[in-house]
């Protein structure tokens, strides 16, 4: 076990999480809702990401929602920041540890479509790589070669839809391109990423996506969609409006959240 597994798998004591949720871009918030809160600092957590953006804090939460445990990330490390798309190895790789079997990924993305428009969600089907990085770069042994056919569990996908109808919360799905970030993309790309099957554009969740099928968790992804993607009716992103459509969209997906909760 790596040193965060052992200083995580002493703070969760015996309330073993029946899923991970890492949070995007300014769905922090999220981790207001959990009752019984406990805070861990991820500067406790050896690895974990010191975070660099603001609208991401860096904190481990947990405690219950809708009366069961869960495990709350507050922000995650992007391969943009250091060209690194195994940042997030040492989170994904402790969760493995500490027995945790699934992980909710969230992120704030540009939409590829004008009518799935800003403040809407958006369930991850798939994606498209198109960083040129895998996290699994240098990595020996056969373990590497991971299937990524189902990377995006069909049976979480279908409770996530499950819930969002429970909840009247309008789901849009479909399939996110990883771009490598930091600059937004230029309105080329994305209508290149419109062309060859995508249906939102973003910079984060696809490493951590296959980094959770290495280590066997299963996957349930989120979009909610703070733009239109670059040139799409004139758009032009900046990360001042990510943060505050992302803001928007929290009370849609903490209901969403919770009763995906409710019903495991
Ligand atoms: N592109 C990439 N990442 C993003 C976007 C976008 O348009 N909006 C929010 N995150």
């Amino acid at each position: 076990m790596t040193p965060a597994a052992e200083r995580l798998k002493k703070h969760i004591g015996g309330e073993q999480p029946v899923f991970a949720i890492v949070l995007g871009s300014s769905l922090g918030g999220l981790a207001d809702g959990l009752e019984n809160q406990r805070v861990l600092n991820y500067a406790e957590l050896p690895g974990f990401p010191k975070p660099s953006v603001s609208g991401h804090a860096g904190e481990l939460v947990t405690g219950r929602l809708g009366g069961k445990p869960i495990l709350m990330l507050k922000g995650r490390a992007h391969a943009y920041e250091h060209g690194d798309g195994a940042a997030m190895r040492p989170v994904i790789e402790a969760l493995a540890a500490c027995g945790i079997e699934q992980i909710v990924l969230t992120n704030a993305a540009g939409s590829l479509r004008p009518e799935a428009g800003p403040g809407s969600l958006m369930l991850i089907t798939d994606h498209i790589n198109l960083s040129g990085l895998s996290p699994l770069f240098g990595e020996t042994g056969d373990e590497r070669f991971v299937s990524l056919t189902n990377a995006y569990d069909s049976g979480l996908a279908n409770q996530m839809r499950a819930a969002a109808k429970q909840e009247s919360v309008t789901l849009h799905e479909g399939v996110y391109a990883w771009f490598p970030g930091p600059s937004f993309e230029t309105p080329a790309e994305i209508r290149m990423a419109t062309i060859i099957g995508a249906h939102a554009a973003g910079m984060s969740t696809a490493p951590e996506t296959i980094l959770a099928r290495r280590f066997g968790l299963k996957v349930a992804a989120l979009s909610v969609l703070t733009n239109l993607g670059a040139g799409i009716g004139g758009a032009s992103p900046s990360h001042d409006e990510t943060k505050r459509e992302g803001a928007k969209a929290t009370a849609n997906m903490a209901r969403l959240i919770a009763c995906f909760t409710r019903n495991l």
